[in-house]
């Protein structure tokens, strides 16, 4: 037997009447109203059935979907479903202001022989289109201009702490994944407000994009909060921070019971001397560094190095020179314009710095970079061979005052408190031939994951060789020169960014 349904199409079509045969319509009762049934989803012979019903009861429901139409009418569509199915009808033209309901409003209508009242349940769910952009965003953060206005600093705080869990357990990997996560992130124009803003994004991996889902729809993440509160992590984050502490190092003394300074300093623990200063200046060393402290010690490393080798040339690098407002330390590039002069600067320049009582702690590794040595075979890794001085300087009030015009910090109220008169920062000089400088320069400007992209795009895009010393093309067995930043750029066939948008 033919359904209902079924039977009465055939009887349409039988008398060669159709759904598009308006003259054959019951005059329209509501000229207020005009509808549009979508077909998608809902079939053409259920639509045609429908379609027909309103009509008899006096609807106008159109064929074809025009501005005209001031109820849209679909079944099984969400919608975004709908929208963008008008959309694809309507290119260019402005948006509709139809009404997008669901069947039951029509069969409601039909049984009430009247269009009923609109009520929530019959409107369909649409995100608004304006709120929701969709990203789409290079998959090497090299590629990305990636400034310190971050719109989405609560998930890439979560996911760098996840990193930073990862990298304190010796998991190199998962860090690095959460730390390209967070990347992208930070590249996005806008806050995400939902996670079907990230369909395409590169680097977005299933426990990154778990994490972020978590965070948008319960405001945090419970891996996030229970890593926050384990005793190993906290343990970790305290031994770590004292400088000259590595992972392996907190972790043995983990092992052994050790679970903060007290317990370090009650310990029969043997430290070096590195150790030793950096337990010495603890506090100090893990307030950030201001920018105007970083200008202060600018000031006295550019006095040193004139002293000692005028015409040297002295450059801010790190997170300072990415325009970073804080710093963990104060990292210097030391240059001469003359080749071969910069040889034997870094122990002149410590001598100096010592003499006039700036240094609290110091040690300076040779340059043991040798490109007939260390050359292509090597120069991915991102370990470098410069000479090089981790040093703890010791910066006076009166330095800071002559120095700083900002307001003074709370670092320099407790400093007072204790009648201190100085604090501990952590500055990195390092040396450089000129020939190596634009190398040296672009390597130590960072951050640490646009670094690793550039090296990652040079040998994965390129097949090139690239460290803070040279770069090599694989394919041409040759070294490719460079004495700025941009033709190194250049090399690579990628676009220059500079320093601020570097910050990755
Ligand atoms: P930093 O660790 O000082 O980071 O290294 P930063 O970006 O300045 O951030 P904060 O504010 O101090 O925490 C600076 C750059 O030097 C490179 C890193 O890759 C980073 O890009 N670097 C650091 C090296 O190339 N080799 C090293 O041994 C250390
Ligand atoms: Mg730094």
């Amino acid at each position: 037997m033919v359904p209902l349904k079924r039977r009465k199409l055939v009887s349409s079509a039988a008398t060669g009447r159709t759904g598009t045969d308006s003259n054959d319509k019951a005059p329209t009762k509501f000229p207020l109203v005009v509808l549009f049934l979508l077909e998608r989803k809902m079939g053409a012979s259920r639509r045609a059935f429908l379609s027909q019903l309103g009509r008899q009861k006096g609807f106008q429901v159109e064929e074809s979907f025009s501005e005209s139409i001031t109820h849209v009418v679909s079944e099984n569509n969400s919608g975004d479903e709908v929208q963008s199915w008008i959309d694809s009808q309507v290119k260019g033209q402005r948006r509709t202001s139809a009404h997008l309901l669901d069947v039951s409003w029509y069969t409601e209508s039909m049984r009430a022989g009247l269009p009923v009242q609109i009520l929530d349940r019959h409107k369909l769910q649409q995100v608004d289109a304006a709120e929701v952009a969709v990203f789409s965003v290079p998959s090497f953060a090299c590629q990305r201009r990636t400034t310190l206005e971050n719109h989405n600093a609560v998930l890439t705080d979560a996911l760098s702490l996840l990193a930073e869990n990862a990298e304190l357990s010796d998991e190199e990997g998962r860090g690095v994944a959460f730390r390209r996560a967070a990347a992208v992130l930070k590249a996005l124009p806008e806050p995400v407000t939902d996670t079907t803003q990230l369909r395409g994004l590169p680097c977005l991996g299933a426990h990154s994009l778990r994490v972020i889902k978590e965070i948008l729809e319960n405001g945090e993440s419970s891996e996030v909060e229970s890593t926050k509160q384990s005793e190993r992590f906290k343990a970790l984050k305290v031994l770590t921070g004292i400088f000259g502490v590595g992972v392996k190092t907190a972790d043995r003394w983990i092992r052994d019971g050790i679970l903060d300074l007290q317990q370090l300093q009650d310990s029969q623990q043997t430290l070096n001397r590195a150790q030793q200063a950096g337990l010495e200046h603890y506090e100090d060393l893990n307030q950030p560094v201001s920018r105007p402290e970083a200008d202060s010690i600018a000031s006295i490393v550019e006095e040193a190095v004139r002293s000692v080798l005028p015409g040297a040339q002295v450059s801010l690098i790190g997170g300072f020179r990415r325009g970073k407002q804080t710093g963990h330390d104060v990292d210097f590039l030391i240059t001469h314009p003359e080749e071969g002069r910069e040889v034997g600067l870094m122990p002149r320049v410590v001598a100096w710095l010592e003499s006039q009582g700036f240094l609290l702690y110091q040690k300076t590794s040779r340059n043991s970079y040798l490109e007939s040595k260390d050359g292509p075979a090597r120069p991915s890794s991102n370990m470098d061979r410069f000479e090089r001085c981790l040093s703890i300087f010791k910066l006076s009030e009166e330095q800071q005052h002559t120095e700083n015009t900002a307001e003074p910090s709370q670092v320099k109220d407790e400093e007072l408190d204790q009648n201190k008169s100085w604090r501990a920062v952590r500055v990195d000089l390092v040396v450089s031939p000129i020939s190596q400088f634009a190398f040296a320069l672009l390597g130590w400007t960072g951050s640490k994951l646009f670094e690793r992209e550039l090296r990652r795009w040079a040998g994965h895009e390129k097949s090139m060789s690239l460290s803070s010393h040279a770069l090599y093309d694989n394919k041409q067995g040759k070294y490719l020169r460079a004495t700025s930043e941009e033709e190194i750029f250049a090399h690579l066939g990628l676009e220059f960014i500079p320093p601020s948008e570097r910050n990755a």
